[in-house]
């Protein structure tokens, strides 16, 4: 086994009276991809924010390096070497690709307080072409994609030097291609001896990148597993505690009623996905299941009309159904709804979304 890069014994943490996590005990060595997993609640964002001194623990032990260590602050962390990718990232949308990487550490004209621009730019790309990048020194963050705003904290981490780089559910607003895209990163910054802690509720993503996992249930650490016992039973069953097989519930879950509500039939998207059909009756949940790149946001896309689908058919409520836009569905959705509740808040809810104003909507 490599050597060990970060290492916290018997942490603790309660909000008020309520204990969140309860004696965690996590290890990551160096330049391994090392998942975090659990349900939601389970204390996961919280240890996190530990690692990187946002919050402050109760009690327990910080190593890094084999070294005894507090991490009283974000400096703390980030003067170690620890950067953390959060959902809500914190690149500043009207700087450019080159500001946000050197924020605070922007060269300067000779001894002069004024800023080379230059420079900036010449270090900011020299640090794109390195780890290749498909990024624009000068261009504004809030052009990019947000894939792309991922890609500049990555950077400004890698340019102080990050080992540990920690990503709090990275893929929550990427595309397919977008994940995929991160998921090479990721393992590029593996094979340079970056370690990196991932946190995600999705177990294909896990299954794929991870080399061990901590399971945390309830605020406790509940395994550690290497690689080979990363199986989605196991991880599910040390995730809720037991498996879904002995789920009292499971099974007797029914739909309210057998009212065919939407009807796919054939809908296809050249080159995407092909000749797909299924039903959803009202009251019911249905889910939908697949690995990542196999077609499942894009079918949902064409139904909702973001995207234009090439082929097939839609019935909403039994009749023939089009989706032009985005805004047509939610407006068609919204109706229904009102007719059949009479839920005005709903429709009020609906609008809001599309962003009209419901005062000055005939209904
Ligand atoms: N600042 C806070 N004040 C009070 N309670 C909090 C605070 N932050 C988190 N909690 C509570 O601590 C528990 C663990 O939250 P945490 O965000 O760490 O879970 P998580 O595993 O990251 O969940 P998710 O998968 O939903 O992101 C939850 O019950 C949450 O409500
Ligand atoms: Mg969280």
């Amino acid at each position: 086994m490599s050597a060990e890069l970060l290492r916290v014994r018997g942490i603790k943490k309660s909000f008020g009276a309520t204990p969140v996590l309860k004696d965690v005990d996590m290890e990551i060595v160096k330049g391994e991809v090392h998942a975090l997993m659990g349900e939601n609640g389970a204390g996961k964002s919280t240890l996190i924010k530990i690692i990187t001194g946002v919050y402050q623990s109760d009690d327990g032990e910080v190593f890094f390096n084999g070294k005894e260590t507090e991490i009283n602050s974000r400096t703390d962390a980030q003067n170690l070497g620890i950067a953390c990718i959060y959902q809500e990232l914190s690149v500043i949308p009207t700087l450019t690709v080159a500001q946000n990487i050197l924020l605070g550490r922007e060269p300067s004209i000779g001894k002069t307080p004024f800023i080379n621009k230059k420079e900036m730019n010449r270090t900011a790309q020299s640090l794109i072409d390195r780890y290749g990048f498909n990024l624009n020194p000068t261009d504004a963050l809030e052009k990019l994609t947000i894939a792309q705003r991922q890609m500049v904290e990555i950077l400004k981490a890698l340019s102080v030097q990050a080992s540990l780089i920690i990503m709090d559910e990275p893929t929550a607003s990427l595309s397919g291609k977008e994940a995929e895209a991160l998921f090479s990163i990721i393992k590029n910054l593996r094979g340079m001896g970056i370690s990196v802690l991932y946190i995600s509720h999705r177990l294909d993503e896990v299954y794929m990148l991870s080399d061990r996992l901590t399971v945390l249930r309830d605020g406790k650490k509940v395994a550690l597993l290497s690689k080979a016992e990363i199986v989605p039973e196991n991880v599910i069953h040390l995730m809720i505690g037991k498996s879904l097989d002995n789920n009292a519930d499971y099974g007797t879950m029914k739909p309210n009623n057998n009212e065919t509500i939407l009807t796919v039939k054939g809908l296809s998207r050249t080159g995407v996905f092909e000749n797909l059909s299924f039903t959803a009756n009202r009251g019911e949940i249905l889910g939908f299941g697949g690995l990542i790149g196999s077609g499942r946001t894009e079918v949902m896309r064409c139904i909702v009309g973001a995207d234009k689908y090439t082929g097939g058919e839609l019935f909403f409520e039994g009749k023939p159904y089009i989706p032009v836009s985005t805004f047509k569905s939610i407006l068609v959705t919204a109706f229904v709804l009102y007719r059949k509740t009479g839920a005005a808040r709903d429709l009020y809810r609906s609008f809001r979304l599309s962003g009209i104003s419901p005062c000055r909507t005939t209904i």
